[in-house]
């Protein structure tokens, strides 16, 4: 075939290309073998895409399978079935080395922080860039990398304390950093604010928010919290019983939520609302 009669007999090849998702999970399940031979299927075969530059929420009852499905994401899991895809790589057909190599792509943070408790928060930090020989595996580079991290999370003054030495938010952020140390296009969070007081969590999801429109890195979020998904979020998927039972847009007021956790979502945005309005007159007065 010639070109000009593929071009013709192709019109839409000449369109913009529909933007490729950033995360791709196609079909994936797993299940975890019980001593005593038998099984519980956490997550049942689930298709999911996030955009680019989105914040996704994961949200639902303790023992849902938020997690499982969040780690399924960076193959902390690997799924018995279907595939997994991330920033254009099928990382379920990654070598060992490949997928360490696509990993960095992908950063995590958790609701225990995981932070190393012997090393301070310049070395939390500087672990990933060592363990992978980043910034040219050079201690210059690394230190600068640290440094910009540690400012990002507005922790420049903590460089030389330990985990020990810190509050629970400080923690977090320290994670917030060693995650993004790598120059990650995905951030996984799984229940990030849930060890901390009301008014940290409000400070950590401000930091979340800044790194999505700042850097521009995606975030997909597990809570079991809906102020956090109202609060960070632009789309939210429910999950019960190892599926994803709905999903929506959150700012979505039209379309009526199926589920008890997403007509619960939608009656918190409605009561905001009304608040906002109640408030406007007040604020237009002052
Ligand atoms: N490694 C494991 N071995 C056996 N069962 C597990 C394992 N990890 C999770 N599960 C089970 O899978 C279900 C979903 O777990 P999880 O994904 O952690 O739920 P969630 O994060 O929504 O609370 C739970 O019932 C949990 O007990
Ligand atoms: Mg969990």
């Amino acid at each position: 075939m010639s070109l000009l009669s593929l071009a013709s007999a192709t019109p839409s090849a000449v369109a913009a290309p529909a933007p490729e998702p950033l995360i791709r999970l196609e079909d994936v399940a797993k299940r975890f073998l019980l001593p005593g031979g038998a099984h519980f299927d956490a997550v049942k075969p689930t298709s999911l895409e996030v955009q680019r530059g989105d914040v996704f929420g994961l949200v639902g009852k303790s023992g849902a399978g938020k997690s499982t499905l969040l780690r399924l994401i960076n193959l902390l899991e690997r799924p018995d079935q279907g595939r997994v895809w991330v920033a254009g790589r099928e990382l379920t057909a990654l070598s060992k080395p490949a997928l360490r190599d696509a990993r960095q792509q992908i950063g995590m943070i958790f609701q225990q922080f995981n932070l190393l408790q012997n090393a301070s928060v310049f070395d939390n930090v500087a672990f990933p860039l060592r363990l992978h020989k980043l910034q040219g595996g050079k201690a210059a580079g690394i230190a600068r990398r640290v440094h910009e991290c540690l400012a990002l999370v507005d922790l420049a003054d903590k460089q030389h304390s330990f985990p020990a030495q810190l509050s629970g938010g400080q923690k977090q952020r320290v994670a917030i950093a060693r995650a993004l140390a790598s120059q990650p296009a995905v951030l996984l969070c799984d229940e990030p604010t849930s060890a901390l007081d009301a008014e940290t969590t409000e400070s950590l999801l401000a930091t979340l928010r800044d790194i999505n429109t700042q850097l521009g890195v995606t975030i997909v979020i597990v809570t079991h919290e809906l102020a956090v998904i109202d609060t960070l979020c632009r789309h939210v998927a429910v999950i019960e019983d190892g599926q994803i039972a709905e999903r929506f847009a959150v700012g979505d007021s039209r379309t009526p939520a199926v589920t008890r956790l997403g007509r619960e979502l939608q009656q918190l945005r409605a009561r905001e609302a009304a608040l906002a309005r109640l408030a406007w007159p007040e604020a237009a007065l002052a």
